[in-house]
């Protein structure tokens, strides 16, 4: 496989993280052949796909000499863990601003979950209302850092930008290098889209590596006219540093919206229903908030033909699992 030269990274994973089969699921349903990507196991703070975009920032951060890091979020921001998490394991600083956009105010969404973690993490924490300027305050907390003698750095949003995306860009060459020594050939990736980076380092990395597999995904936040635009500029970006010349596919970036539900952090039925399943039929944990919503996404389009069932589809687990404690309520319904 070619290698591609990244920028540096600061490990914060334990290696490659496993490619398993979904066998009993695959039986289930009657095919695709489904593995499972496992991002949610991590080395720190409980693993999610968020540490291999830290591992580019952090080392960056580190390069910089800052001693504080800050990020913005929903009040349940696995983002805003690992970061917590990271920060604890390296010494720093971490300030976390965390915005009520979730219409949930029971007690376990307010205290329980990622809140609890970031908490225990040693995070300091401002919550604050969903209208509030979330990414104008970070700005303004890093002035105060510096204003007392610290070195901040603000991490951007979701931590997607084209150097977060890198870490996408290597979960991308592990499917390939795991998925080459177990005789598989991928057709399709299916992964959760937020705020895109995750889903663009992938796009970013297969193409560079010169694979033809698809990556579908399956938003949990914007209408695709939003996301897919942003998708593919982060994409664009990443593959300009990674192999400066080549283009993305017209059709590389595929973004379906039809899995939201409600809005964003608001459950479905079909999210509680993909949940259920995987736990009953493979004993593993999706999360209510993107990694259910993206699973639901993935039983729907097999149901209705959009993925074929003579497919090899690696669904990328990107973690989540201490939302589902915030969600109590969402599974009893
Ligand atoms: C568990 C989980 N899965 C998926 C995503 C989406 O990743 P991205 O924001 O890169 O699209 C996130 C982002 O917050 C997440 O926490």
């Amino acid at each position: 496989m070619k290698t591609l030269s990244l920028p540096s990274r600061l490990p914060l994973l334990e290696g490659p993280t496993p490619l398993q089969p979904l066998e009993r699921l695959s039986r289930h349903l009657g095919g695709p052949r489904l593995f499972i990507k496992r991002d949610d196991l991590g080395g720190l703070g409980a693993g999610g796909n968020k540490l291999r975009k830290l591992e580019f920032h952090l080392a960056r951060a580190l390069a910089q000499g800052c001693d504080t890091v800050l990020i913005d979020g929903g009040l349940q921001s696995n983002a805003s863990r690992l970061l917590a998490a990271a920060a604890a394991r390296l010494g720093l600083r971490c300030e976390l601003v965390l915005r009520k956009r979730v219409p949930r105010t029971d007690e376990a969404y307010e205290h329980n979950g990622n809140v609890l973690l970031d908490r225990l993490l040693g995070a300091k924490v401002h919550v604050v209302p969903g209208e509030v300027d979330s990414r104008a305050l970070l700005n303004e907390l890093a002035a105060r850092a510096r204003g007392e003698g610290h070195v901040p750095y603000v991490l951007p949003f979701g931590a997607s930008d084209a150097l977060g995306a890198m870490g996408y860009v290597e979960c991308a060459r592990e499917v390939l290098e795991q998925s080459l020594a177990a005789g598989l050939h991928v057709d399709r990736l299916v992964v959760a889209c937020g705020s895109g980076g995750t889903q663009a380092g992938l796009v970013a990395g297969l193409t560079a590596l010169g694979s033809a597999a698809r990556v579908t995904g399956i938003s949990v936040l914007a209408p695709a006219r939003d996301i897919g635009p942003r998708v593919r500029v982060i994409a664009e970006e990443a593959l300009a540093l990674l192999a400066p010349g080549s283009a993305l596919r017209a059709d590389a970036v595929e973004v379906d919206e039809a899995f939201v539900g409600p809005g964003y952090g608001l459950p479905t039925r079909e999210m509680t229903e993909a949940v259920a399943l995987v736990a009953r039929t493979e004993g593993l944990f999706l999360d209510p908030v993107y990694t259910g919503k993206a699973f639901a996404g993935l039983l729907a389009r097999i149901a209705d033909g959009g993925i074929g069932r003579d497919e090899t589809v690696v669904f990328v687990h990107t973690g989540g699992l201490p939302g589902l404690f915030a969600y109590v309520s969402a599974f009893e319904e």
